[in-house]
């Protein structure tokens, strides 16, 4: 979707949206429409009932006689002093959402300062057209009978605001959000058989355009290296394991970078440990840890970030077969511990465990953050509304947390500590993969993946089983989230590029 930022004039065309605030206060555009069409827009408030102009409500007036616009849209803001910039972003969202539904062909929307509110017109264009962008997000590759009248009306959106310049340049900042937020999307809706560890790591592959500097291992390479916890889950899939390094260096030379790992399970049949049939498809999602990491590492290099960072992710398929792997076997990691496998479905710390371990042995990072769609535990905790974080350190926590907040992927810091480690010892071997109770799922996979962080080095582990995949928002529309990315955007941009 197209995106313009023009100056305002005093004709208004097509479907033309306009802010209000609480109580019922049109904004400037809203009342040079409503004197232009002699009072209609008042009378229409003043006849909803309902309409309050708070946060997402709309109003839309049809027709209004005396001016060119055929529809208008009265958008809400809520409070003006509590304005932030996510509501701002949900607002362009809507609008479109609006628009689509209504079959209209254009949207404009009219930026004016918001009377108690600091923040500046640039910045409320430029957060209306990155929500609107966001929103306008569809996966409609293999929909080849879709009707006209089913697909979206509306393909460039004009932003009308004093100083369209700077506000151009505020959304040249921004856009690079919705393109590897974009990318995201693709690879989590994408099938299991199209995007598999080798052809996820050629999408990798092409990263290179953006400067980052992408290294894949294969088995062979991987199997030098001995990591044989990743490998295990792999063993019974006839697509190759691969484990996918992105480098970027925009940072100091001397800086230790930043390491982002991601599981990459591109699909999770939960191997021999077989899962049932009912929503097994939902597995394709179990690579949006991977997608995360991937999309962050393109955002910061395409937006040239002043920071040194690695994104580690392992990419493998769990499926059952004559030659996986079977509950009890024994496999070795390249940390050199040893794990049992009591469940193959919790695959996904035994691939991390070797990401981990290769982040810090090859890279000397600062700091780790893992981002994977480990536990059904988290879901039943926190449900869509927050990832779940586990870290060894308040500190990072705490920015992790901060980071959230600002854009919206919130974070709740969930508890770690010996006596849950306690639960994964083996009789055989250094531990197994999954507790003997059935209580805190979420947190003895978190305490798994902690025994394979070095000396204490500040981690973060995030799971996103929630959050990878939801119902949609005012920005996000039903399905892939791309949940994490400006998570990390925010958690860089905001603490490690002074
Ligand atoms: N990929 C799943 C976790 C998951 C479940 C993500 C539902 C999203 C929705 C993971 O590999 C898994 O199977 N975990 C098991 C762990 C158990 C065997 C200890 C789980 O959560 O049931
Ligand atoms: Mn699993
Ligand atoms: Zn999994």
């Amino acid at each position: 979707m197209r995106v313009r930022f023009v100056e305002p004039s005093k004709s208004w065309a097509g479907n033309t949206a306009a802010f209000v605030v609480e109580d019922r206060t049109l904004l400037a555009s809203a009342q040079a429409i409503d004197r232009a069409s002699r009072g209609t827009l008042a009378r229409a408030v003043a006849a909803s009932h309902r309409f309050e102009g708070k946060k997402q409500q709309t109003l839309a007036i049809l027709a209004p006689a005396g001016i060119g616009a055929d529809r208008v849209v009265l958008i809400g803001l809520g409070q003006g002093k509590d304005l932030d910039l996510r509501t701002v972003e949900g607002a362009g969202g809507t609008l479109l959402a609006d628009a689509n539904t209504a079959g209209q062909k254009s949207l404009t929307v009219a930026i004016d300062p918001v009377p108690g509110s600091r923040l500046a017109a640039a910045d409320l264009a430029a957060r209306v057209a990155l929500g609107a962008q966001l929103r306008s997000y569809r996966f409609d590759k293999y929909r080849t009978k879709e009707k006209p009248e089913q697909k979206p009306t509306v393909n460039e959106i004009r932003i009308v605001v004093k100083g369209a310049t700077a506000a151009a340049k505020a959304y040249a900042r921004l856009s690079p959000i919705a393109d590897s937020t974009f990318m995201v999307r693709d690879l989590v809706s994408e099938p299991a058989n199209i995007l598999y560890p080798a052809s996820l790591a050629q999408r990798c592959r092409s990263l290179t355009s953006v400067g980052l500097k992408v290294e894949v291992l294969g088995e062979t390479q991987m199997r030098k290296l001995g990591m044989g916890s990743l490998l295990g889950v792999g063993q019974g899939s006839d697509r190759e394991s691969q484990m996918v390094i992105m480098t970027w260096r925009g940072g100091p030379a001397s800086q230790k970078p930043l390491a982002f790992i991601g599981k990459g399970v591109c699909f999770d049949t939960g191997g021999i440990s077989l899962k049932p049939a009912g929503g097994m498809e939902d597995m394709k999602w179990d690579m949006g840890g991977s997608a995360a990491v991937i999309g962050a590492m393109r955002l910061l290099a395409q937006r040239k970030a002043r920071v040194n960072a690695v994104g580690i992710v392992g990419l493998v398929e769990n499926m059952p077969d004559g030659k996986a792997q079977r509950p009890g076997d024994v496999v070795t990691s390249m940390s050199g511990q040893t794990i049992e496998v009591i469940n193959t479905d919790a695959e996904g710390r035994l691939v991390l465990a070797d990401c981990m371990w290769y982040a810090q042995e090859k890279f000397k990072p600062q700091l780790m953050v893992e981002f994977s769609t480990l536990t059904g535990a988290i879901l039943i905790a926190l449900g869509h509304e927050r990832a779940g974080l586990f870290s060894n350190n308040t500190e990072l926590a705490t920015r992790l947390r901060k980071a959230g907040q600002q854009v919206g992927e919130k974070l709740w810091r969930m508890p770690l500590g010996a006596a849950y480690d306690k639960l994964l010892r083996s009789e055989i071997a250094d531990m197994r993969n999954v507790s003997a109770g059935r209580g805190a799922g979420s947190i003895t996979a978190a305490q798994f993946l902690q025994r394979f962080v070095q000396n204490n080095l500040p981690w973060a582990h995030i799971d996103i089983a929630g959050m990878a995949w939801g119902e949609g928002d005012a920005t996000t529309p039903k399905g892939a989230t791309a949940y994490g990315v400006r998570l990390v955007d925010r958690f860089v941009a905001d603490n490690y590029e002074k």
